[in-house]
């Protein structure tokens, strides 16, 4: 990271405005209010008026318990390093890119050579998918997990089967390498997994893992596992530093709150990453995003709050779906619960936005009557579960 450009290049009016939106230096009160972030932009004489439109799903009313975002926002730390950055853009980010590598290696015990560093780990699930297409198109995963890699190879044409959860709604190990025959391509594992929470037991998971990718690669998309109870047991990075044949997905967007500012990664064997990772970069990865993420790896009292603010707010909705005796998947460890709400997902999702909560607004196959709720901050997810009683009750 270049440090050349200091805060004394930064004039004073555009310091006494980062000191107002709260990311002027010892000032970094961040907030997750979009209307709170407009009226210090506003009381600060900036313009606001392209705000609205370009954040019309955030700025609606509602809370926004929909798509796993993490609420409590960004370590602090993370705002501050990009701050310090704000006037670094001018150059491409190549150098940068290869010192999170560095980072990333270092803490997953992999080489650097075996990283890929993406926008979010969207662009990751999406050209895995078409790598899929292009080494023998087939595809087995299970039911009621997320769609990135599955939808994104069905809509390429890919083959995709689709295994039953096991009874207790985690991922079905067993059936799942039943089903991978010699001409499989992949097997995408979610863990946890979205919708459902679950968590596979992690030695299972790795002997599974290495048995199965002597025919198939396995993928495994690790988006919350930073979340998860047992982290960091729950990890298989080292399935790909044994030489296994297998892919791990990480992002930023979930318990390092930088959904907004987009940033994932990869764990690949090295001639893999070689070949995808100069298509799946797409010409770089944002400076801001980089340097944020870094510091937020570094943060560990951060993430070790926010697992626990996060399991603190899971429970909450675990105990309000106990309490209305509505089934759930058990022992969820991602930043959101699965529910049998007893009526059509939409109709669900109608009745919580009557309420001002916005739940997730879509289903999946066979599993129309649940619907996916994600955790706010203490404020936000008290609001849920006063919404869930008054819905279900
Ligand atoms: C399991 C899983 N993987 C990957 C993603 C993609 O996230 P992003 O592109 O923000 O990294 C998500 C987003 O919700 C997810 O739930």
């Amino acid at each position: 990271m270049n440090k050349n450009v200091q805060q004394t290049s930064v004039n004073s009016s555009r310091r006494n405005w980062l000191k107002s939106v709260g990311l002027g230096a010892g000032a970094v009160a961040l907030t997750t209010s979009v209307d709170s972030i407009m009226g210090d932009l506003r009381a600060a004489g900036m313009p606001t008026e392209h705000f609205p439109s370009a954040t019309p799903n955030v700025n609606d009313g509602l809370v926004r318990l929909s798509s796993n975002e993490n609420a409590f926002g960004p370590s602090k730390k993370a705002a501050k390093a990009m701050q310090s950055e704000l006037l670094n853009l001018a150059r491409y980010t190549d150098a940068t890119v290869e010192v999170l590598a560095q980072k990333i290696a270092k803490q997953e015990g992999v080489s650097a050579d075996q990283i890929v560093i993406t926008n979010g780990s969207s662009p990751i699930l999406f050209g895995y998918a078409d790598w899929i297409t292009k080494n023998g198109n087939k595809l087995v995963t299970s039911m009621a997990t997320y769609e990135g890699v599955p939808r994104g190879a069905e809509f390429m044409g890919a083959d995709v089967t689709y295994v039953p959860l096991a009874a207790d709604m985690t991922f079905d190990l067993d059936a799942i390498e039943a089903a991978v025959t010699e001409d499989t391509t992949a097997v995408y594992v979610c863990n946890p997994n979205n919708p459902t929470g679950s968590v596979v037991d992690a030695a299972k998971l790795t002997a599974f893992a290495k048995r199965v990718s002597k025919k198939a690669q396995v993928f495994i998309d690790e988006a919350y596992i930073e979340m998860s109870d047992a982290y960091p047991a729950n990890v298989q990075s080292k399935l790909v530093a044994e030489g296994h044949n297998v892919v791990i997905c990480r992002t930023f967007s979930k318990i390092h709150a930088m959904a907004g500012q987009r940033l994932g990664y990869a764990i690949m064997p090295s001639e893999q990453a070689k070949t995808m990772g100069g298509m799946l970069r797409m010409g770089g990865v944002n400076y801001l995003a980089l340097v944020a993420g870094m510091a937020s790896m570094d943060d560990h009292a951060n993430l070790n709050t926010m697992r626990s603010r996060i399991k603190t707010e899971r429970d909450k909705l675990v105990n309000v779906a106990k309490e209305l005796k509505q089934p759930y998947a058990p022992n969820p460890q991602g930043n959101f619960i699965y529910m049998d709400t007893g009526m059509p997902h939409d109709k669900f999702a109608e009745k919580m936005k009557a309420q001002g909560i916005k739940v997730v607004g879509r289903t999946w196959p066979g599993y129309d009557s649940w619907s996916r709720i994600s955790v706010g901050t203490p404020a936000e997810t008290d609001a849920c579960v006063k919404a869930l009683k008054a819905v279900l009750a």
